[in-house]
């Protein structure tokens, strides 16, 4: 996981209004500080506003090619293409926090 924020890069592939149109379907959750998923154990939620970019990326890719174990996020993850992963990041990375 270390080398993941070492490869941070200066150019954002992804375009913020696109992804902004995007993240409806991620605010119901990732939108709530301190919420708990309750379904199927409670577990908490993490920040993404903010994050780096390519950490974005990579998580959203690896959940979504199965690298990274996470039903929830991998059913969501399956829906996005290569396009509106970078648009999401760009967006969450960016200066509007969620
Ligand atoms: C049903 C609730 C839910 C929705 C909707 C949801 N997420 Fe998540 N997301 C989670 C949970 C829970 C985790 C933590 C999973 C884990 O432990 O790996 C997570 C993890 C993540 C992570 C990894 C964060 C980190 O710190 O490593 C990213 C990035 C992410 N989600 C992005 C998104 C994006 C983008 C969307 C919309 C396309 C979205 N999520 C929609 C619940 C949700």
């Amino acid at each position: 996981m270390v080398s993941l924020f070492a490869a941070s890069s200066a150019v954002a592939a992804g375009d913020p209004e696109a992804g902004a149109q995007l993240n409806a379907q991620c605010q119901g959750c990732h939108g709530i500080i301190g919420f708990k998923a309750a379904y199927p154990t409670v577990y908490s939620v993490p920040k993404i506003g903010g994050q780096n970019y390519d950490y974005l990326v990579l998580a959203l890719k690896a959940y979504r090619d199965g690298e990274r174990t996470n039903e929830t996020m991998h059913a969501i993850a399956s829906n996005l293409s290569d396009q509106d992963i970078d648009d999401l990041a760009a967006y969450y990375s960016g200066d509007q926090k969620n």
